[in-house]
């Protein structure tokens, strides 16, 4: 017979499943230094209990699964405002997400640590490592070593747990490639010009007044901007204001948190050489300029005002944009100008807002050119 690193095909194919592992472990320089089997091989009783609580684990992976599909393709998801019928439904759609996604994840692992720890055996195998391809000898034993752990284990066995549990990885991946593939089958184009990519809460609605509110972060108090309230060089956070929603919690509340409406209302000192862009030439209000907060890059908040430049920088990835040059980024990953909006002061002394941006506010995506509102 050749050495043991020369064996041909046929004389591996001669051994049995036990001599090729235990040839691979030796070519491995495997040392197997302590082996005992797994806890459910202990008597019968112990191997039938754990087998049926795997199997019930299994089983809740996929009642989890299928509840987390019902609820991504059926349960109400879209937006119902506070009051209105149907608001406490909605709110239960994304924690419902996050429960059933978790019950099956957590399931599905509670199910392969407990199989694991009672049907596999407890080694320990101590082997030095190489680097570079196998020869066919070693994949003929590495063959045989998984089939022999299969056998050991009883998975080739045990055909329920084996089919329930290739079943339940097959709808974890199947989940997995549903959220991916779930934003492409939605439309967010369903409301056409008033599609949310579209708008903001600047959006002008029934041609009532928008207002430049400072963002405290309290719904009651209600603080409209005017030209002296801004120190030279100075900036603030604004966000929409209507009268109608005076007094009306939710609704004030819902103009700051939406992520599309903060605006940075920069001042600029008299005399500044400014650039606009083509077809910013009226948008801004003296030296008064708007631009949304939102980064063209990813959407963090561009927020860090550099007076001395007259750059917002963004601090996730370093992007600038040049105020002075119409927000046009000069620096970092940011590909798109900020988006600027068209500013005015009305009769009384207070800004107020154009129109909405002309602009789509935040991370670019596939059909920003087609046109806006
Ligand atoms: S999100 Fe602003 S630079 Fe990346």
């Amino acid at each position: 017979m050749s050495s043991e690193k020369d064996l041909t095909g046929p004389e591996l194919q001669r051994m049995s499943r036990k001599e090729l592992v235990e040839l691979g472990n030796s070519l491995d320089g495997v040392r197997v230094a302590a082996e005992e089997p797994g806890r459910g091989a202990a008597d019968a009783r112990s191997e039938r209990r754990r087998r049926r609580l795997v199997t019930l684990l299994l089983v809740a992976s996929l009642m989890f699964a299928g509840a987390f599909i019902w609820v991504y393709n059926l349960w109400p998801s879209a937006y119902v405002p506070p009051g209105a019928p149907g608001h406490t439904t909605y709110l239960f759609y994304t924690p419902l997400l996050g429960i059933t996604f978790f019950g099956m994840v957590a399931a599905l692992a509670a199910a392969m640590v407990l199989y694991v720890k009672s049907f596999y055996p407890n080694e320990v195998a101590v082997q030095e490592l190489e680097i570079g391809p196998s020869p066919e000898t070693e994949r003929f034993t590495a063959a045989a070593t998984f089939a022999e752990a299969g056998e050991q284990t009883g998975f080739g066995r045990r055909t329920m747990v084996r089919r329930l549990g290739i079943t339940a990885f097959g709808i974890l991946g199947l989940v997995g490639g549903m959220v991916g593939l779930g934003g492409l089958v939605r439309n967010p184009w369903e409301g056409r010009d008033d599609s949310p990519l579209w708008t903001t809460g600047w959006k002008p609605i029934g041609g009532e007044t928008v207002y430049l509110r400072i963002a405290t972060g309290d719904p009651t108090d209600i603080r409209r901007v005017r030209p002296e309230d801004i120190d030279q060089d100075g900036v603030v956070t604004v966000v929409p204001f209507r009268e109608s929603e005076r007094g009306d919690i939710e609704k004030l509340r819902d103009a700051e948190s939406s992520p599309d409406n903060p605006v940075q209302l920069l001042r600029l000192p008299p005399d500044t050489q400014v650039r606009n862009l083509p077809g910013r030439e009226d948008l801004h209000h003296g030296d008064f300029y708007a631009f949304s907060k939102i980064c063209t890059h990813l959407g963090c908040p561009a927020t860090l005002y550099d007076s001395q430049q007259q750059i917002l920088l963004c601090p996730c990835h370093q992007s600038e944009f040049a105020i002075t040059e119409g927000g046009r980024p000069i620096f970092g990953p940011a590909a798109r100008p900020l988006p600027q909006l068209p500013i005015t002061v009305d009769a009384d002394g207070y800004f107020v807002a154009r129109g909405d941006f002309p602009d789509p506010v935040g991370p670019s995506f596939w059909e920003i050119r087609r046109g806006s509102h």
